[in-house]
């Protein structure tokens, strides 16, 4: 039998086919356009990720036995705000997780509701990139769009409407709307009407494993698949990740080094922290996770390559970059692109690089970003330990996982192991495994994982590059709270 696990990321949506027993039989990719309309604005449509879909899809399944589909599972970028009319016209673009132009609504949310009040009710305090302050903009900035809206969903709710008919999502995605009571799995209703909607605009709510309906007759026709194909609920990407990584137990850790980055702490019991530093989301499996996410990670690799020096050999630059100058950087970069989220939630933050002399070069520059990504995804990782949570280990995925440098880079500035999963390709291997659990072809996510994921490999610290970068970290820490006014002074 086959599953279709779908990632619908920022910069494109990935497809992979696997069989149950987690053999990949195929993988296939389609890009679609990122739209910056203003600085630290970040917007999508989300008809070029159904187009993507119906390009990619039919290249995934082209020589196989389609009548052996049976089911599809998505794990999609989190927060965006898709809002549809009566008809189920799409109302404006996508506002993405990673959009900052929500300063006004999250001061509003976290100063006059109150940190407190948001933190009862969800979980969380608000970020710029969560839906609910989105909701609040629109309605403020856009009055004729707010009042057309019938439907709000996240962008892999998208994909599943127009897969199955069925208006759902699931808990894992719905914690990061700011409207989800995530302890108690309910939509909250102070949040609804601080926010002046209707609980029908919203999905009916899912584990990230239930089936939600099998593909309408349409698209069984477009695409020539079996009438009886299931669609899960799927989740948001970082927990269809971790899911794919095998990130599921109490504890367990796992750093995605997407467009964002991300730590994501597995937990079988609910708990929030008193300063909300991390996210407390619901985990795909039925249990909890901490989060902490930077908005701007392997984008920062691909910025500095293709914008910045016009190229796009990583590898050719990342050869340059010797083992014997990890550490030994004197150049520091800021990877605040789009403002930043964790741990510091600061719309108004930018990316600079600091230290440079006479004598520096544009390779120690490269080394600087892929360094300064690490030091911003340490931050988060210090939280999580102030918090009690000791990570002595972590698995490692997204794009970014597959250079052997930064690896290295990551796992000495974290001084801890990294492990390589066999599959990189965390959401899309993850959204594949929940459809299979839907399927029931295992018990739980739990089992599933066990049974599929396999370490390919360890990143291990090497105590003399992670001591040089135990240093340089601290000289890092200096930098932003210097700067932090200065951001806000030139906006
Ligand atoms: C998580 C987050 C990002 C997006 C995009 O909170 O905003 O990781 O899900 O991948």
């Amino acid at each position: 039998m086959y599953y279709i696990g779908i990632d619908l990321g920022t910069s494109s949506l990935k497809l992979l086919l696997c069989d149950e027993a987690g053999v990949i039989h195929n993988s296939v990719s389609e890009e679609y356009p990122l739209s910056f309309p203003q600085p630290g604005w970040s917007e999508q449509n989300p008809r070029d990720w159904w187009n993507a879909l119906e390009k990619a899809l039919p290249k995934l399944i082209r020589d196989i036995d389609r009548t052996k589909i049976r089911g599809i599972g998505c794990g999609g970028q989190m927060h965006g705000l898709v809002a549809l009319d009566e008809n189920d016209y799409v109302i404006r673009p996508c506002i993405l997780w990673n959009d900052g132009r929500t300063e006004e609504e999250v001061t509003y949310l976290n100063e006059t509701v109150g940190r407190k009040k948001l933190s009862a009710c969800t979980a969380n305090i608000a970020f710029a990139g969560f839906t609910a302050p989105k909701i609040l903009w629109m309605k403020k900035n856009e009055p004729e769009n707010f009042n057309r809206i019938s439907k709000i969903m996240l962008p892999k709710d998208y994909l599943n409407y127009r897969l199955t008919s069925v208006f759902s999502t699931d808990y894992s995605d719905a914690s990061g709307m700011l409207l989800l009571d995530v302890k108690n799995k309910c939509w909250s209703k102070e949040m609804l009407e601080i926010c002046g909607i209707t609980e029908d605009m919203l999905p009916e709510l899912h584990e990230s494993y239930d089936v939600i309906g099998t593909i309408t007759p349409e698209i069984a026709e477009e695409f020539d698949l079996p009438k009886d194909v299931i669609v899960v609920a799927g989740a948001g990407d970082n927990a269809a990740a971790a899911v794919g990584t095998a990130t599921v137990s109490d504890g367990d850790c796992n750093i995605s080094l997407g467009t964002s980055g991300t730590v994501f702490i597995s937990s079988d019991s609910f708990r929030v922290d008193d300063y909300n530093a991390l996210h407390s989301f619901a985990h795909a499996g039925g249990n909890y996770h901490l989060m902490g996410c930077m908005l701007s990670a392997a984008s920062c690799n691909k910025w500095f390559a293709k914008e910045v020096l016009r190229r796009g050999d990583y590898d050719a630059m990342q050869s340059e970059i010797t083992e014997d100058m990890l550490g030994n950087n004197s150049i520091y970069f800021l990877p605040y692109l789009m403002g930043e989220r964790s741990p510091i939630n600061d719309t108004n933050a930018r990316a600079c690089f600091i230290g440079m002399d006479m004598h520096h070069t544009q390779t120690d520059l490269y080394q600087a970003v892929l360094e300064g990504v690490a030091f911003a995804i340490r931050d988060s990782v210090e939280v999580a330990k102030q918090l009690g949570i000791p990570i002595t280990e972590s698995n490692l995925c997204g794009g970014g996982s597959k250079s052997l440098l930064w690896r290295k880079i990551m796992a000495n500035v974290l001084g801890i192991r990294l492990a390589i999963p066999v599959s990189e390709e965390g959401p899309g291997y993850g959204g594949a495994m929940l459809a299979m659990v839907g399927d029931r072809k295992y018990p739980d996510v739990k089992a599933c994982a066990k049974a599929l994921v396999k370490i390919k490999g360890y990143e291990e610290v090497d105590p003399a590059i992670a001591a040089r970068y135990e240093e340089k970290y601290r000289k890092y820490r200096l930098i932003y709270p210097a700067l932090k006014d200065v951001f806000e002074k030139i906006r």
